[in-house]
């Protein structure tokens, strides 16, 4: 059995906010430029050249250094061993965002060791932000710790949330819950990528979010950068969640509130 002692998950940490970096970096450079766009599952689902090379830079990385572990990527780069540890990627969170020119727009990277995040980063280009967590290790901004908000009146929360790319085919569309949930709030985000808005909860900014037909890469690094930040992210029965496909977050009164209200 492998073992993830202090030393080793700092290690990797500092590797993995390098290689987001390094991407990020990329990703800045190319955003303006004339960039090849295709669509996959649906036409509006889209992934650009930048997605699939920024998934190539950090999956090298990883299959160099930990050539033994598995890899869950959302474009192609995917690989299954029988390791203890897997490695989760979205190159870009906000793909729509950045084919458009719409800087938000993040990289999101989470290992798990024994079917449970333990480090999670997710780096914000435009911002120069990187939001980082260790399992039992607290939260942090650029190194700074972070916390959730406490807000505790739902008529005041600004949450955010998402709708689903088969919304144009599916009644599951997240639209039902959004006419409940709009009437009930403060105020509400769609910014278009699920791993900055979970950091925007994990900071107390949003103080809940929710959405439905999340993949893993989506969550895994925000789902833990949450809950370092002394956040609650469940499932609609309240469940503490890893990377299932409908995530409450926000702080323990806004979380309870929203289940309230979507289950
Ligand atoms: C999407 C974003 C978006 C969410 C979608 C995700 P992508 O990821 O996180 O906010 O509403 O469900 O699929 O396609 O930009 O990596
Ligand atoms: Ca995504
Ligand atoms: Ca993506």
């Amino acid at each position: 059995m492998e073992k993830l002692n202090q030393n080793k998950k700092q290690k990797i940490l500092k590797k993995t906010i390098k290689w987001s970096k390094e991407v990020g970096k990329y990703q800045k450079e190319k955003i303006n430029s004339n960039i090849s766009i295709k669509s996959k599952d649906t036409e509006i689902d889209l992934v650009t050249e930048i997605d699939e090379k920024s998934e190539e830079i950090i999956t090298n990385h990883i299959k160099e250094e930990f050539p033994e572990h598995s890899i869950l990527a959302e474009e192609k780069n995917s690989k299954e061993t029988d390791s203890e540890f897997k490695w989760i990627i979205d190159p870009i969170d906000g793909t729509i965002n950045y084919a458009h020119k719409f800087p938000i727009y993040c990289i999101s990277i989470a290992l798990k060791h024994r079917e449970k995040v333990k480090i999670g980063a997710i780096h914000v280009p435009t911002f120069n932000e990187t939001y980082t967590a260790i399992r039992g290790q607290g939260a942090y901004m650029n190194g700074n710790p972070i916390k959730v908000s406490n807000c505790k009146n739902l008529n005041k929360a600004i949450l955010a949330t998402g709708f689903p790319y088969d919304r144009k085919i599916s009644a599951e569309d997240n639209v039902d819950n959004f006419r409940k949930m709009i009437k009930k709030i403060g105020g509400i985000r769609r910014i278009g990528t699920a791993a900055y808005e979970l950091t925007q909860v994990a900071r107390g900014v949003f103080d809940g979010y929710w959405e439905m037909k999340m993949n893993p890469w989506d969550i895994a690094a925000g789902t833990l950068i949450v809950k370092e930040a002394g956040g609650q992210v469940t499932n609609l029965k309240g469940e503490e969640i890893e990377d299932e496909p409908f995530v409450i977050a926000g702080n323990k009164n806004i979380n309870e509130k929203i289940i309230e209200e979507l289950k």
